[in-house]
């Protein structure tokens, strides 16, 4: 199995769709490293993991514990570490918490959310040699709400800026996330790297879910999610037929038992 390498991502640009997904455990990781060009451990795992309201609440050692697990599970995929928030406030802060999460974890990238606002700070730890996936349109970590973006000419414009300058700042990739298709498209066709859309289109050069969602794991349905799986409804029946069983002293059966 070939390791798949940054320059690898980049070549695929107009040519092969880019798979990735979010992981946060090991035996996740396991299966999507088969299927997967990257696996983003995502500081969607607050949310997803430990039902927190926002991802402004997770930590940077928790997504490390994370992110250790995912990499050593994975062989082949690329696997991009999300800065969680006020982890890169400015280059200096960003270029110590980067290279000790690269240190303690071996992730391949790190991930940032922002345009503009960022691009001198990508361009920091690029130099520096920390590769960056960018992240602009619905940016969870700052946004009041999560209604879709690109909506109105001064958004389209807005987001349109934030692409070129993190593409100009050297990401080697940008997450679009929840806009128009008009956007996405457009923002694809001017940059030089790999666009991956999250709720932005197959315009992208490549695809992003969240695997809690994509399994049919969450308790809601969003618009731009495609359920691979119903995970709710089998491990709801999983889990009944195991109470019922106990409750009926079925099990442990004899199978089970250590004689
Ligand atoms: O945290 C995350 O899972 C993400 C994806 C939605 C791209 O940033």
């Amino acid at each position: 199995m070939q390791k798949i390498t940054i320059k690898k991502i980049i070549k695929k640009k107009n040519k092969l769709p880019i798979v990735c997904l979010t992981a946060y455990t090991k035996n996740i990781a396991k299966i999507a490293d088969k299927y997967c060009d990257i696996i983003l451990v995502g500081d969607s795992l607050g949310m997803v993991l430990y039902g927190m309201k926002t991802t402004r609440n997770v930590k940077i050692n928790t997504m490390i514990l994370h992110a250790k697990a995912v990499k050593e599970s994975t062989k082949k995929s690329l696997v991009v570490f999300d800065m969680p928030y006020k982890t890169y406030t400015n280059k200096h802060a960003a270029y110590k918490n980067a290279k000790r999460i690269i240190r303690l974890t071996k992730c391949d990238a790190v991930k940032l959310e922002g345009g503009e606002k960022v691009a001198k700070i990508i361009s920091y730890l690029v130099n520096k040699k920390i590769p960056v996936m960018g992240h602009i349109g619905l940016l969870p970590q700052s946004s009041a709400n999560f209604k879709l973006r690109g909506k109105n000419i001064a958004q389209k414009k807005k987001i349109f800026k934030d692409a070129i300058a993190i593409s100009n700042a050297g990401a080697f990739a940008i997450v679009i996330e929840c806009v128009v298709e008009s956007l996405a498209r457009q923002i694809t066709k001017c940059v030089s790297v790999p666009t991956i859309g999250i709720g932005a289109s197959k315009y992208c050069d490549g695809q992003i879910l969240v695997i809690d969602d994509m399994l049919g794991l969450s308790d809601f349905s969003l618009k731009f999610v495609k359920k691979y799986s119903n995970l709710r409804k089998i491990i709801d029946r999983s889990i009944k037929n195991y109470a019922k069983d106990v409750k009926a002293r079925r099990f442990p059966s004899t199978k089970n038992v250590h004689k």
